[in-house]
């Protein structure tokens, strides 16, 4: 069934395990992740940013193409439809209004006065409809699509507790040194701050740029508060592999169904393996 986070987010917590956020940028994305969840018996959580929204049509579109595989597929473990790295108020209420369950509102580019008013007033909207809400302090490296970084900028414990105090959000992603895309070396993520953050603020943390970071650095986020983490890139890399694959060694194909199965199906193990390693398999 479709559910915000917060649930899914406080057992995780409380259990020591991390749910993961699987981006969806296509229909064989969604049937991937959805598979592997219900596969794995494993809570997921689908996230969208504007910019693939925008590409597969719309948030209503995609809230209707996740309604309906929930449907088809008999998907019977908890769903939330997560608008990722939301760039404003209006583009949260949009979301939510098309059916979106969850929303991060990306309020962390300008001051922090400015962020704790806009992530209040999502607060507000969401609450009201039973989304949950996510928000930003620091800047994650990298980019992914329309969010762009030329630099890494580490979140402020202080300001972590005040945001949280003053907004009500649900979750808190703390920018603590990862990246969008590929790592360039190992990443260096700041664990000390992230113990200070998970204790002081109290709620779930969660770890963006979930690509690339080593299994004990994922495991060591999740002892310190981190219950969900972000996955786009790495999937997307197992799909376009495939498809080279597929399309060199079949130089004729031309059926969509023929390339895009074997993506559909290297995704699904991709998650799959994300799943097994942040600990959320049989946590449904
Ligand atoms: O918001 C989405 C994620 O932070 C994805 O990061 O593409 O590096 O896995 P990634
Ligand atoms: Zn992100």
């Amino acid at each position: 069934p479709l559910v915000s986070m917060t649930e899914m987010l406080k057992k995780a917590n409380a259990e020591g395990y991390a749910v993961g956020q699987f981006n969806l940028n296509n229909l064989e994305f969604t049937q991937a992740i959805l598979q592997a969840a219900e596969a794995e018996k494993s809570p997921v959580i689908l996230g969208v940013s504007e910019g693939a929204a925008r590409y597969m049509g719309g948030f209503f579109t995609v809230v209707k193409m996740v309604e309906g595989l929930l449907h088809d597929y008999k998907i019977t473990v908890p769903v939330a439809i997560h608008l990722d790295h939301g760039s404003s108020y209006e583009k949260c209420v949009e979301a939510i209004d098309a059916g979106f369950t969850s929303v991060m509102i990306d309020a962390s580019h300008g001051t922090f006065e400015d962020n704790v008013a806009t992530t209040s007033k999502v607060v507000e909207y969401a609450h009201a409809k039973g989304v949950s809400v996510e928000a930003e302090l620091g800047i994650v490296g990298g980019q992914e699509d329309d969010v762009v970084a030329d630099g890494v900028i580490y979140a402020d414990p202080q300001e972590c507790v005040e945001l949280v105090k003053r907004t009500g959000i649900d979750c808190l992603a703390p920018a603590l040194g990862s990246v969008h895309g590929p790592y360039k070396g190992e990443p260096n993520l700041g664990f000390k701050e992230m113990e200070e953050i998970g204790k002081s603020t109290g709620v779930p943390l969660v770890l963006h740029g979930g690509t690339g970071i080593p299994t004990k650095d994922i495991q060591k986020a999740v002892s310190l508060g981190t219950a969900k983490i972000n996955v786009n890139t790495e999937n997307q890399i197992a799909s376009a592999k495939t498809v080279r694959e597929v399309l060199a060694a079949k130089p004729n194909e031309y059926d969509p169904r023929k390339y895009l199965g074997p993506a559909r199906d290297a995704i699904k193990e991709t998650v799959i393996g994300k799943m097994r390693e942040f600990g959320s398999s049989n946590k449904a």
